[in-house]
């Protein structure tokens, strides 16, 4: 059945005149004129039966035209009322076997006089229904409603959306938060939703629900505390980071010894791990196995050899005499370095997870956490991680640990047992950056959301990138993206990011980036056919990011002694 079924006297009006992707539409009626916008949509008559025309109202006029007065006596000129439409697509009523198919092309041009309707309410949610491809019945994905028609629901495509990565930018406080808010609430409503969502700030706490799940990396206060994976607490121990990582964390590349140092850390990590895997019995793992292998090792024997190497003597040229090995002092700052992270109590959740990180099936413990669909296991389909502890210097190291985790395991699942992943990543400009910012920590983050960004698709890992600097964010991230949600953007150079997305015929569009309201945004991308400007509806547990009304607060009472607990939780790394 034909979505439009319009009659004749709901006509706006007809074209007046035509050119190749151009009409001009008399106005009959002046009331309708008034409540003509720009950038809304309007249908067309086609010259071909079960075809429509939608376009794009750019401007609307209302004139007295002098040269068509044709009676001197009369005392005005009559009336031209005049709306401009740029053609966007056709609505086929069928193609093939397929019902109400949109395309970008034109199939047709209209004729003169022929009728123009605006397209608004059901028309419009209808119409947007078939942009995204939703059904009326499921569970479609929605960020909310049209803000040129509030009665028209913005229907978005899931499978689309997350096939191939997402970004929704926006300058501090526009709303992003809330709007992924909305999204995890809608995935969670789904049977075996599965997703993990990075928050670096514990802004996320308030949304719960069934399918949700919140963990936290360890802080200082957990490690003493003993709390583990029984408390909601994950540690992320060092022998999961990959050489490149653990490079980065040991070894100061402006050293001298750096490569040296480097060299000695992949062939003794290599074989601590070798050590681990022999005394446990493990000789299968053994024979294909890199130092790369998520195997555990021991630290504090890796520590001793490494000593040993950095104090090493060899036999001299004379006759028991002896000199300083080929390695010796030159492992002193790497030492030191590694001592002192051991050490750091920030550091907790890397290495001082006790005993049990250390067996060799903790490792399936918590990826069942990590990447476990909704009631699969006792899991939570969508986990919001609360970073919020972990220190930044080591951030993206961290972040991207997840990441490389939860990517290597889709790789090695068998494709027919594979359950899709998204992996929501908040203030991505803090660990994914452009590559002329990255410091080598950086690097190692970049290397593996890249390769996620590249290579997601095919193993069931889609991202969801979420900053308020597109510009700051990574081209090649960005590039991968094929749906964006942009929120208001104040600054130029992120403005111009997204203006370089929207095909020309739109380019208007991006003109309102600067003024959208909080918490509207304007969705470009294959989830949606045509860009659409959309008020994005308030997810029903909103996000800590609250606002905070300054001027107000300043004319209230302060708590007592809040200066004192914040001291003492500073030195106790722990809001009490
Ligand atoms: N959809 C919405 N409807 C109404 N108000 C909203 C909406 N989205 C956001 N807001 C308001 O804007 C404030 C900031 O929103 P949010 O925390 O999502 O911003 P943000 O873009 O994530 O900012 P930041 O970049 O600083 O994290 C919210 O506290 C809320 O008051
Ligand atoms: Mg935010």
């Amino acid at each position: 059945m034909t979505i439009f079924n319009f009659s004749d006297n709901e006509a706006l009006g007809k074209v007046s005149s035509v050119d190749t992707a151009n009409v001009v539409v008399e106005v009959i009626n002046l009331e309708q004129l008034k409540k003509l916008q720009v950038n809304r949509l309007a249908v067309l008559q086609s010259s071909r039966p079960g075809q429509h025309l939608i376009g794009l109202i750019n401007k609307v006029t209302r004139k007295r035209d002098d040269d068509q007065k044709i009676d001197d006596d009369l005392e005005e000129a009559p009336e031209q009322n005049l709306c401009k439409i740029s053609l966007i697509g056709t609505l086929l009523d069928r193609d093939g076997e397929k019902r109400n198919v949109f395309r970008r092309t034109l199939e047709s041009v209209p004729e003169i006089n022929a009728n123009c309707f605006s397209l608004e309410d059901d028309h419009l949610t209808a119409f947007m229904r078939i942009l995204s491809s939703t059904e009326e019945d499921g569970k479609s994905l929605t960020l909310g409603s049209y803000t040129l028609d509030e009665n028209a629901t913005a229907y978005l495509n899931g499978n689309k959306f997350f096939q191939r990565h997402a970004f929704i930018g926006g300058s501090t406080g526009s709303g992003k938060s809330w709007t992924t808010a909305k999204i995890i609430e809608q995935m969670a409503e789904l049977k075996t939703a599965n997703a993990i969502v990075f928050d670096l700030h514990g802004e996320y706490k308030p949304i719960t629900g069934d399918g949700i799940k919140h963990y936290k990396v360890a802080g200082p206060a957990d490690v003493e505390a003993q709390h583990t994976l029984q408390n909601n607490v994950i540690y992320l121990p060092y022998w999961l980071l990959s050489y490149e990582a653990l490079v980065s964390l040991f070894v100061d590349r402006s050293d001298q010894n750096a490569p040296n140092q480097a060299m000695i850390m992949a062939r003794e990590v290599n074989q601590t791990k070798r050590n681990y895997l022999e005394s446990g019995g493990h000789q299968d793992v053994l024979n294909n196995f890199t130092v790369d292998s998520p195997v555990p090792f021991d630290l504090a024997s890796l520590l001793a050899r490494l000593n040993e190497i950095n104090e090493e003597r060899v036999e001299g040229a004379r006759a028991g005499s002896t000199k300083a090995g080929e390695f010796n002092g030159k492992l002193s700052r790497m030492i030191a370095r590694l001592e002192n992270k051991m050490s750091d109590r920030r550091l907790g959740f890397l290495f001082q997870g006790g005993d049990e990180i250390m067996q060799f099936n903790w490792l399936e413990t918590l990826t069942n956490v990590l990447l476990g669909a909704t009631n699969e296991n006792g899991a939570g389909g969508i986990k919001i991680i609360d970073f919020s502890e972990v220190p930044s210097d080591v951030l993206p190291l961290i972040v991207s640990l997840v990441a490389r985790v939860s990517f290597s395991l889709q790789q090695w699942t068998p494709s027919e047992l594979r359950h899709p992943i998204a992996l929501l990543c908040d203030e991505a400009h803090l660990y994914i950056p452009q590559r002329n910012m990255a410091d080598s920590a950086d690097s190692v983050s970049l290397d593996i959301f890249e390769r996620i960004a590249k290579e997601g698709r095919k193993y069931g890992v889609s991202l969801v990138v979420i900053s308020q600097r597109p510009s700051e964010v990574n081209k090649t991230m960005l590039s991968q993206c094929s749906n964006f949600v942009s929120m208001r953007l104040t600054n130029a150079d992120d403005q111009g990011v997204i203006k370089k997305l929207l095909p020309d015929s739109l380019g208007g569009f991006s003109d309102i980036l600067p003024t959208l309201d909080t918490g509207e945004a304007l969705v470009v991308g294959d989830a949606s056919l045509l860009p659409s400007r959309i008020r994005i509806e308030e997810p029903i547990n909103k996000p800590n990011s609250g606002t905070i009304d300054f001027w107000d607060e300043w004319q209230e009472d302060v708590s007592e002694g809040r200066l004192t607990r914040a001291v003492d939780n500073w030195r106790k790394q722990n809001i009490q």
